[in-house]
Formats: structure tokens, sequence, C-alpha cells
């Protein structure tokens, strides 16, 4: 479904991205872990069209490597960011019909959906988003790129700074989005989790793959265990 290749970033003389490649096919759940710094989100930003880039990206049999950021969104992928960014001064009702600017016909049963696989933002329907707890904040980020029905869905760091409850509720669903056959590419710091919802993953260590492989084996690979499972 996706296939980067040899793809290139920098940020002035920071060569942040060195020749990446890496594949999704339609329904897995690939994650892509690395430490802080490591360049998994210039990874996800790239494909999405939001920084420049050398190299190319194909998405369903089209090399979208030129493409604008909106024009990528109306293929079919959707971004979730690092820090979810939602519209802290608008309801949560309104940041998810936001997210389903591209659906042509009512978007009814699609958030119908996301209610049932986020309770809380029903019940906070009306709510500014920007009192919504971060957890909470991540729920509605993830609900407001799941109403453009993606047909690949990025991840950047879903985990990151939420309590042990919001994180189980959030790979919770990401389990549930894997069981439906969303095509997922997972990015995280929390490479425990990751491998543990992927099929495949990629480790990445400044800017560039160093490993890839089914997800099971990486988590029993000792250096993998050494360097970021924390044992
Ligand atoms: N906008 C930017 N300007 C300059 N350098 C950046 C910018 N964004 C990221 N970098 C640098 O690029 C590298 C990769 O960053 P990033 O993709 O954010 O890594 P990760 O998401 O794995 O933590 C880091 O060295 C970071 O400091
Ligand atoms: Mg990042």
């Amino acid at each position: 479904m996706l296939k980067v290749e040899k793809l290139d970033v920098y940020y002035g003389n920071i060569h942040a991205l060195q020749k990446i490649n890496l594949e999704v096919n339609e329904g897995e759940t690939v994650s892509l872990v690395g430490a802080n710094g490591a360049g998994k989100t210039t990874t996800l930003q790239s494909i999405s069209g939001l920084v420049p880039k050398e190299g190319r990206v194909n998405f369903l049999g089209e090399d979208i490597s030129k493409f604008k950021a909106h024009e990528i969104t109306k293929k079919g992928i959707a971004q979730v960011p690092e820090g979810r960014r939602v519209f802290t001064g608008l309801s949560v009702y309104d940041n998810l019909i936001l997210g389903s600017y591209l659906i042509k016909g009512s978007s009814d049963h699609i958030l119908k959906r996301i209610y049932e696989m986020f309770p809380i933002l029903e019940e906070r329907k009306n709510q500014l988003a920007g009192t919504l707890s971060g957890g909470e904040q991540q729920m509605l980020a993830m609900g407001r790129a799941l109403m453009s029905r993606p047909k690949l869905l990025l991840l950047d760091e879903p985990s990151m700074g939420l309590s042990p409850i919001f994180v189980d509720k959030i790979f919770q669903v990401i389990k549930i989005l894997k069981e439906e056959k969303t095509t997922i590419l997972l990015v995280e710091q929390n490479a425990n989790l990751a491998l543990e919802v992927s099929d495949r993953a990629y480790v990445l260590e400044t800017g560039k793959i160093v490993k890839e492989g089914l997800a099971k084996d990486l988590a029993n690979d000792p250096s993998i265990k050494a360097a970021y499972l924390g044992e």
C-alpha cells in the first residue's frame, strides 16, 4: 500500500533522514521505533507532505512524492500528530466534524462508531477541546483522523505523556482498529507497546533504519531488548 524509497530529509545542515526505505502492506500494523531525535516524526511528516524531502513515496500504486499535504490527505492518508494538536477553542463535536470534511454525504455512522470506541468523546461532545485532559485529547485527535475514513492512519507517539490508564485505552483502540484491518503506521518511543500491537517493525537510529523484521522477532532480539525494551 505504502512504499517509501530512499527518503532523504535535511533541516539545514542536519541530515535527519538518510535513504530510508519502508513498506506498509494493506491491513498491516507497522511500527517505527527509535529514541528521541531518531527521525520518527520526520518520517511521518514527509509521508504526509509536511516537510520537503527527496526520494520516492508511493501510495496505492501512485507516486505521491510531489503531492502537497492536502492532496495526500485526499488520497486517504491521515496523520495524528505528536502532541495531538486538537482545536482547543472548538467543541469536541466540531473537532470531529472537521475531520470529516472530505467525506461526501453523511458522516453520522462514522461518528457513531467513534463514539462507541471513545464513549468519553460523546459524553463531552459539547465541551471545548481545550478543557479535555491529555489522554482525552489524544482520543479526540485519533477520532478526528478516523472521521476521514483514512486508508492509512499515521500515529505519532500516541502514548506520549499519558497516564497508564489512558495508554491502555489508546492501545486497546489501536488493537480494535487493527482487527478491523485498518492499515496503521505507528511511531512510538515505547517500543514494548508498539511491538505488542504490530505485525512488523522498523528500528530507526539517527536517521537510518538499522533493523527491520517481524514485531515478535524484534521483541525477542537481544540488542533491541537492551536498547529499547528496558531489559
Ligand atoms: N523543524 C526542525 N528544524 C530543525 N531540525 C529539526 C526539525 N525537526 C526535527 N529536527 C531534527 O531532526 C532530527 C529528527 O527529529 P524528529 O523527526 O523529530 O525525531 P523523533 O520524532 O524520532 O524524536 C532531530 O535531530 C531533530 O532535532
Ligand atoms: Mg517525534
